[in-house]
């Protein structure tokens, strides 16, 4: 894969740690609890899952050592990293780009996911249509987004209105597509390393679904459960209860 891609190789090793086995802060207490919730994945009898952007393979370690898994990547590193972590031997990880096509012949997986992939990729009209040809008719995707409304790097911050003490979301940009670098800052060895953020409004996410027949059936929209200390307690705690941090779009494969 070429060095301008979108992957995480770069950052893998930061990455990797601050995932480590069991999540980060927000996988463990809301991302991976509900999106198990909302595919209705039972250990009694799991659904096959599709990981698209599985990264070092957190999600496919909270599932069922019974289900047919499969991930994708485009980061080398991380899918070596899920390979070494997985406790279920008939997981299969593969390294590739999900733009383009999968190199999966499984064409009937129950669900599939894209865990805070999604907005890391270029094409995503594209990675969502290459998922639909690997989904049976009624399977669900799940989209897991930072809130795309009111989380959009760069344009996007938190303000106070001084009359009224209250905190307030400001959003400069929504509408327009855009190609927002990040940079990560994982201390020292990896410092510039740079990874993108693209954004699209909701109006063109859905159109994505839906072009490739998908039909949306629920949405959820998650806050951070994190608490302030202080003086500025109160304000900040109310202004996270209002403003999601994530939003979770499910869709039924037509
Ligand atoms: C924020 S990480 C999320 C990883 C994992 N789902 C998690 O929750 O820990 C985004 C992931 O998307 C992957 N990615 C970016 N562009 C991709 C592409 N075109 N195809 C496949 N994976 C891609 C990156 O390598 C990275 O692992």
């Amino acid at each position: 894969m070429k060095k301008k891609d979108t992957s995480w190789e770069e950052v893998e090793g930061w990455y990797s740690a601050s995932v480590g086995e069991k999540g980060h802060y927000y996988h463990r207490t809301l991302i991976l609890p509900n999106a198990l919730k909302l595919l209705r994945i039972k250990k009694e009898k799991p659904p096959s899952v599709l990981d698209i952007g599985c990264g070092q393979g957190v999600f496919a370690r909270c599932l069922p050592p019974a289900t047919t898994y499969s991930g994708i990547d485009a980061s080398p590193s991380l899918i070596e990293e899920a390979k070494k972590q997985t406790k279920s031997p008939s997981f299969n990880f593969h390294h590739a780009d999900a733009t383009k096509p999968f190199p999966i012949e499984k064409t009937d997986f129950d669900c599939a996911i894209f865990l805070l992939s999604l907005q890391n990729m270029e094409h995503q009209e594209a990675a969502i249509a290459n998922a639909r040809k690997h989904l049976r008719k009624g399977a669900h995707l799940l989209l897991v987004l930072n809130h795309p409304c009111f989380r959009i790097p760069r344009q996007s911050s938190w303000g106070i209105d001084e009359a009224s003490k209250q905190q307030y979301r400001r959003i400069q940009r929504y509408m327009s597509s855009m190609k927002i670098p990040i940079q990560m800052n994982p201390g020292k060895k990896e410092q510039s390393a740079q990874t993108f953020s693209f954004h699209h409004s909701l109006t063109d996410t859905i159109g994505f679904l839906s072009k490739a027949r998908f039909s949306l059936t629920s949405l959820e929209e998650w806050c951070s459960n994190k608490k302030s200390e202080g003086a500025k307690a109160k304000m900040e705690d109310r202004a996270r209860s209002e403003i999601p941090l994530f939003l979770a779009l499910l869709a039924r494969a037509e």
